[in-house]
């Protein structure tokens, strides 16, 4: 069995990575890399860790195979310049880079140490989103003409709920924002599950935002994407739905059109619905993020070399460029309002 190294043992790996990983049967979790200490001990007791450090150098020489990037985005680029240092495969959790740049010189650096880079695009192993892909390749609503892709929570928007009711300024508004907004830390998982459930590239985009607060990027946002088949991709998202409300709700939801019928998934529901022109569907589906999958299948790409439904870096970079560029779009065409 491989040995994998985790950097980054925060919400993300909390909850997702770190289980996956100790119930992993293709994995054995072999060490942890945790700047703070209260967290690195912390994750080390839970998930039963035998190695944990607070510096690089003997976290990559404790006998790991791969790593898993579970860091905040801006960490991602040295995290994986240290790991081809040391000759370690990678996951790296999305956005795989704050910019282009960063992107293009970590493929670089992996492709010439003959290493493999993959971007921990979670949604694609999701039971509904999969289930979405086999109906879309095996044609059951023929030739897709648009995807309306909603995703709109209120987790980073500037109030959260705290422990006692009350509510307060969102503590982990900032580094979302920092990371770039909506279009960045939700939309990348967006523009991947379009390009992917579609085999075709973004050939034009055009976005638009609102603003809460004077944060650089905008808290809600609307995104366009042509694809060079000639479907089109609408994205909604928000931090900010329901952020004032006394009870919030969350929305998410696909919707796929084709010449001969819909697909639909709404993340309130256990299952995927067809109407085609001949039959009407309901497809039960375990849903949710599916860490384990996505584990067996990095496990797999390093044996075999074959990637599954894993997606690339390249796959990553493209998200990337997309939803930074988009962002820049809104931020540009912000229009601020007259005072009166
Ligand atoms: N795929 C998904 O569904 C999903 C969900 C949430 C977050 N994410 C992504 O995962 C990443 C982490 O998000 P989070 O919400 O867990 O963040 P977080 O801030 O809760 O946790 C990040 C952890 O990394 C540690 N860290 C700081 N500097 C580091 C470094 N140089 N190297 C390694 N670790 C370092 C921090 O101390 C912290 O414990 C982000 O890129 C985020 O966009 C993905």
């Amino acid at each position: 069995m491989k040995r994998i190294g985790l950097m980054g043992c925060g919400t993300v790996a909390g909850y997702g990575h770190l289980p996956a990983l100790r119930d992993c049967p293709d994995w054995e979790l072999a060490a942890i890399f945790e700047p703070d200490a209260g967290r690195l001990a912390a994750a080390k007791k839970k998930f039963n860790v035998p190695n944990a450090f607070q510096e690089v150098e003997p976290f990559f020489e404790s006998g790991i195979d791969a790593i898993a990037i579970t860091s905040p985005a801006p960490c991602h680029i040295q995290n994986v310049r240290d790991a081809v240092r040391y000759g370690k495969h990678i996951l790296c959790e999305k956005p795989l880079a704050m910019n282009e740049a960063e992107a293009e010189e970590m493929i670089a650096l992996t492709r010439d140490a003959g290493l493999m880079l993959f971007t921990g695009f979670t949604y694609r192993f999701g039971d509904e989103a999969l289930k979405v892909k086999d109906l879309v390749d095996q044609g059951v609503i023929g030739d897709i003409l648009s995807l309306r892709l909603i995703y709109i929570w209120n987790c980073h928007g500037r109030y959260e709920i705290d422990e006692n009711g009350n509510r307060i300024e969102q503590r982990r508004r900032e580094g979302r924002m920092l990371e770039g907004g909506p279009l960045v830390d939700c939309g990348v998982h967006q523009i991947d599950l379009a390009r992917w459930w579609l085999g075709s590239e973004i050939v034009r985009f055009q976005s638009a935002g609102a603003w809460v607060q004077d944060y650089e990027a905008p808290d809600h946002v609307y995104l366009h994407l042509d694809h060079e088949n000639g479907a089109h991709t609408m994205v909604e998202l928000s931090y900010t739905y329901c952020h004032t409300s006394k009870d919030p709700v969350h929305l998410y939801s696909y919707d796929l059109i084709g010449t001969d019928g819909v697909i639909r998934y709404d993340g309130a529901d256990d299952f995927v619905s067809v109407r085609a022109i001949d039959q009407t569907l309901t497809i039960p589906v375990n849903k949710g993020k599916n860490f384990p999958a996505l584990y067996q299948a990095f496990a797999r790409a390093v044996e075999t070399g074959k990637r599954g439904n894993l997606a690339t870096a390249t796959d990553g970079l493209i998200a990337t460029r997309i939803a930074r560029t988009a962002t820049d779009q809104a931020i540009a065409a912000r229009v601020r309002p007259i005072a009166r």
